[in-house]
């Protein structure tokens, strides 16, 4: 196993490159265990993202319409006023690694999962079954400086080993790939390639477009996921209701997702999922070489695919 300190954090927090992919020891020792032990079910819907790709929302769009007939938005005891999304839908690599093999049978179907991990390290029974997976990712650039300031929130103050690395040494290791999870393009052209070989197993979407127009890719999740809405529940105003709900004005101002302390993943707190949530804001951070170098990679990268950002 080769290592590298994560770009993201210190000297002392190493990612390991497995089958061409960085993982932090952790997370890989999670996707192992799941790749032993986990038995995907026909039902299953799995969620995957790269790190700052828009994970908690996705989260929380697809608890909300798989769960629209339990819970309505109008709802107070609706989950997510009460809970971030990170504590509803799990990440595979998280709970195998906190139990290496966990009982997950009895939670209620459809069961919702997420995952950060390429299609080639999916336990397989998630790619026999007739399990659906949802794929969502985001610029690279807006990427990087979500990563960036994560990285600053998560880390150690009180740890004098625990100090970011300078912004270009992280710019020029995410360039090449020395990312959670990473490299990007690797993990994005394989789930965009599969979502055209076999559309019914992989839907393939970006952050970008979910900002610019919630309704029309709410409706494209229902449908993939077998659930579409129905003419009386949009008339009714409830896929609306649902973007409402999710969306980051709501979610980031609930008293849960505000304060500091209250965590439901690790030990990132729930508020640290919630920074601006806009498109675009690399304008305000990258240099003009960092924009030159990282769209060069892009370019070079994933040209062929036809997969652009705006
Ligand atoms: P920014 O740092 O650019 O604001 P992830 O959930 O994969 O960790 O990604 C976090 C990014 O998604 C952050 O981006 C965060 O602000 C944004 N985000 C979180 N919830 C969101 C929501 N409901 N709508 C839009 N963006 C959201």
């Amino acid at each position: 196993l080769e290592s590298l300190p994560s770009e993201i954090g210190s000297t002392s927090d190493l990612l390991y490159l497995y089958n061409g992919f960085w993982y932090a020891p952790e997370d890989l020792e999670g996707i192992l265990a799941a790749q032993q032990h986990f038995q995907a079910q026909d039902t299953d819907i799995i969620l995957v993202t790269t790190p700052k790709s828009g994970t908690t929302w996705l989260k929380s769009l697809v608890f909300s319409i798989t769960n629209r007939k339990q819970y309505t938005v109008s709802d107070q005891i609706h989950p997510l006023l009460t809970t971030n999304p990170h504590g509803i839908v799990p990440f595979i690599e998280q709970i195998y690694y906190d139990n290496t093999n966990p009982d997950v049978s009895h939670i209620p179907s459809p069961r919702l999962f997420a995952t950060h991990v390429s299609y080639t390290m999916l336990p397989e029974s998630i790619k026999t079954t007739k399990c659906r997976i949802i794929y969502l990712c985001r610029n690279p650039k807006d990427i990087f400086v979500s990563m960036r300031h994560f990285g600053a929130k998560i880390i150690s103050p009180t740890n004098p080993a625990c100090q970011l690395i300078p912004v270009e040494e992280a710019f020029n290791k995410f360039c090449r790939g020395v990312t959670w999870f990473g490299p990007f393009w690797e993990q994005a052209l394989e789930y965009c390639e599969l979502s055209l070989e076999n559309p019914d197993k992989v839907l393939f979407l970006k952050y970008e477009d979910l900002k610019g127009d919630i309704i029309s890719q709410l409706k494209k999740i229902a449908v993939h996921l077998g659930c579409p809405f129905s003419l009386k529940e949009e008339t009714e105003g409830v896929i609306d209701g649902i973007a409402r709900m999710c969306s980051f004005e709501h979610l980031s101002n609930l008293e849960v997702n505000k304060v500091t302390g209250v965590r439901s993943l690790w030990m990132v707190d729930n508020k640290d999922f919630f920074r601006k949530g806009e498109v675009g804001d690399w304008k305000n951070h990258l240099t003009d070489s960092m924009v030159e170098q990282i769209d060069q990679v892009v370019e070079q990268k994933l040209h062929c695919s036809g997969l652009t950002f705006k």
